[in-house]
């Protein structure tokens, strides 16, 4: 069955459906799909053992289909501050209108804070103890070239900048980075990988671990 164009968004973002399932391009290429979703949902789980504080404070970047607030939602319900940052007004209107009723169902986000901004040029007047991004498919930019500030050495400072101690920074991957390990620590971050093996799919993701000293 073909996928059913929904909308298009700006930035080359098209939402598209199929029995009941969602789909989002960038310029053509597929940047997320409903159809399996385990390392996204991953994110939640580690983040659950890089912590032990009562009520963490989590920001998430970016929204996309809602998968991964839908499993920081579960792991951590009341206990935690979740903000979500995601610079597209158009995803946020399709989270609200066809996307979120999939992922997130009847799970409460009135809690979530949502905030539309780019989150590579974003200030928080707040620090972090968990900052979880899965705004690219790795440490390279294909949502727009300003991405890449999110992954070289001077954005990794940023970044660390905007953790508490002890804070962690989780980057969702498609593919394992060297490049992006030895940047990480180079910025002052102890660094491990988690790799999520997804049998039904023969998919390998990578979720680097980047701990503030
Ligand atoms: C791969 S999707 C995220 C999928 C999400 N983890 C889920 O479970 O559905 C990437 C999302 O990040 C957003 N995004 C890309 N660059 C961004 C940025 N600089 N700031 C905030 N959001 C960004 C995209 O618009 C898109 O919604």
């Amino acid at each position: 069955m073909e996928w059913a164009k929904v909308a298009s968004g700006s930035e080359g973002l098209e939402l598209f459906t199929r029995e009941g399932e969602y789909l989002v391009n960038v310029d053509g290429k597929e940047l997320m799909s409903s159809y399996c979703h385990v390392s996204e949902d991953a994110l939640a789980t580690v983040s659950r053992r890089c912590t032990t504080l009562a009520m963490p404070q989590i920001m998430i970047g970016g929204l996309g289909l809602g998968f991964t607030l839908a499993a920081y939602i579960k792991e951590f319900g009341d206990g935690a501050e979740l903000s979500v940052v995601e610079k597209s007004p158009d995803i946020i209107h399709w989270y609200n209108t066809y996307t979120k009723r999939n992922s997130v169902g009847d799970l409460d986000d009135s809690k979530v804070n949502f905030i539309c901004n780019d989150i590579s040029k974003y200030n928080p007047q707040k620090r972090f103890d968990v900052i979880a991004l899965d705004v690219d498919n790795g440490p390279e930019a294909i949502c727009g070239a300003h991405n890449q500030t999110l992954y070289n050495r001077p954005g990794l400072k940023r970044i660390y900048e905007q953790l508490n101690p002890h804070g962690t920074l989780l980057l969702w991957s498609a593919f394992d980075s060297e490049s992006y390990i030895e940047d990480a620590r180079q910025s002052g971050f102890e660094v491990s990988t988690e790799v999520v093996d997804i049998p039904e799919t023969g998919w390998t993701h990578y979720i680097f671990i980047c701990k503030k000293n």
